[in-house]
């Protein structure tokens, strides 16, 4: 299949590299010619797990080309998907500008019928609104299709790959059959429905899990008032089948490009259509205190000022097996440590170069190594959940001057550090 995607963004360029993977002809688009000469020669934008390889692999067996010419990149394509940002508005609602700009661009260039896909996630009613506008800009027959994306930063090639379900919508079944084709290998469900039902099926799926995350750290406090232990509690209750156990691991909050910007959306969205969303206003509310539950624990210790004490913080990215720091809640915290005074050494194995970006260099070092940010420091705050961090040097944790753990993700072997006489403090974990 004659494949286009524009924008090359996590969305966008996973999703050309996976399409040409399949053995389709992919075009990937992108207005920023620097990007795309990046790309083309093997460096990515964004740290993803086997992307790079995926690129270069689909580039050399000529299945996969970018361009900066949206024009060229749908000359000959059936289906043209849309992965352009939708960022947060002041408001809360998405902000679809990049997509009208696209469509503007599609409605001008297009010179041949074509299956049109938004696959950012776009608030209901928005493929419709975005076909009515191109309709009115063109006279070529094309249909619009929602294909909401499900992939995970981190591990978006394996996601798209072994999807738990594709996500079909339209108004004409011939466009849903034709783009289920594309699908149809991998062997997983594929929901078809409309338009409206697509949109919103993503909107629901990740303020669903959005709130399993908040319904757990709120267990998790009444865990530390308790003295039950949350992981035990979600253990329990993962293997109810109902429930299931994933996205049930108490934390500092979620962040990232997607929870926060569309549980809000989602909100907003309902707001404007005259319902208030009683459920996804308590989410936001747990999610935006929870960071502050943690900060408690630390404050218990040291009060409001952390002059003159030097901070191992471990963990900058919004969660493991990426470099995005977008919405991160660790570094909201290294922020605020910083803020009362703190000096902090700073390690994640991906995320370093962006939080640079943001959190300075004053009063933080960047260490290259775990053990380099734990050294000479009084205590340890762990703030993102790499799998690297659950073993770390006994020797070195016992140097701590203050002898004092923070673990915001409850990797750490909280017992074992107890025994060795270190002060563990978790999110509601023994
Ligand atoms: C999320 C969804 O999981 C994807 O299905 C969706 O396609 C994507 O958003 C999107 O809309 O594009 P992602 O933002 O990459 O994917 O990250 P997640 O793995 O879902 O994690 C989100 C946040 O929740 C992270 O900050 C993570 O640390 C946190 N989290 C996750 C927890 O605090 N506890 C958990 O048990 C799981």
């Amino acid at each position: 299949m004659k494949i286009c995607v524009i924008g090359t963004g996590y969305v966008g360029l996973v999703g050309s590299a996976v399409f040409a993977d399949w053995g389709n002809q992919v075009i990937g688009v992108d207005n920023n010619p620097e990007k795309i000469k990046m790309i083309e020669s093997g460096t990515m934008p964004i740290f993803e797990p086997g992307l790079k390889e995926l690129v270069s692999k689909n580039i050399s067996n000529g299945n996969l080309k970018f361009t900066n010419s949206l024009k060229d990149g749908i000359a000959d394509a059936e289906i043209v998907f849309i992965c352009v940002g939708t960022p947060m508005s002041e408001d809360g609602s998405a902000d679809l500008k990049y997509i009208y700009q696209v469509a503007d661009e599609i409605a001008l260039e297009m010179k041949t019928p074509k299956i049109i896909s938004i696959k950012s996630t776009v608030p209901v009613g928005t493929n419709r609104k975005v076909r009515d506008y191109i309709k009115s800009k063109t006279n070529i027959d094309f249909d619009s299709v929602s294909v909401p994306e499900f992939l995970r930063e981190g591990s978006s090639i394996e996601d798209m790959n072994k999807t738990d379900r594709t996500v079909i919508g339209s108004d004409n079944k011939e466009a849903i059959e034709k783009v289920a084709k594309l699908f149809e290998h991998l062997g997983s469900p594929i929901v078809k429905c409309d338009l409206e039902s697509a949109e919103l099926i993503k909107y629901a799926a990740n303020s669903f899990l959005a709130t399993k995350i908040s319904f757990i750290n709120e267990i998790a406090q009444i865990c530390d008032l308790s003295g039950a232990d949350v992981t035990k509690v979600a253990e329990g209750m993962g293997l109810d089948s109902r429930i299931g156990p994933k996205f049930l691991n108490a934390s500092i909050g979620y962040g990232g490009s997607c929870f926060p910007k569309d549980v809000q959306a989602l909100f907003k969205t309902s707001e404007n259509l005259g319902y208030h969303f009683n459920i996804l206003d308590s989410v936001m509310k747990t999610n935006k205190n929870q960071k502050y539950y943690f900060l408690a624990k630390i404050k218990q210790i040291y009060g409001d000022n952390l002059a003159g004490k030097k901070v191992a913080a471990l963990g900058l990215a919004f969660k493991n097996d990426t470099d995005d720091i977008r919405e991160s809640v660790a570094i909201d915290i290294v922020k605020i440590l910083l803020d009362l005074g703190a000096e902090v050494k700073a390690f994640d194995p991906e995320a370093m170069p962006n939080s640079k970006k943001v959190l300075g260099e004053t009063r933080i070092s960047y260490e290259n190594s775990k053990e380099a940010a734990l050294k000479d420091t009084d205590f340890l705050v762990v703030l993102t959940e790499w799998k690297e961090f659950k073993d770390l040097d006994q020797n070195l944790i016992l140097g701590l001057r203050d002898k004092n753990v923070f673990d915001g993700r409850n990797l750490l072997d909280g017992v074992k550090l107890k025994e060795l006489g270190i002060n563990y403090f978790c999110i509601g974990k023994k």
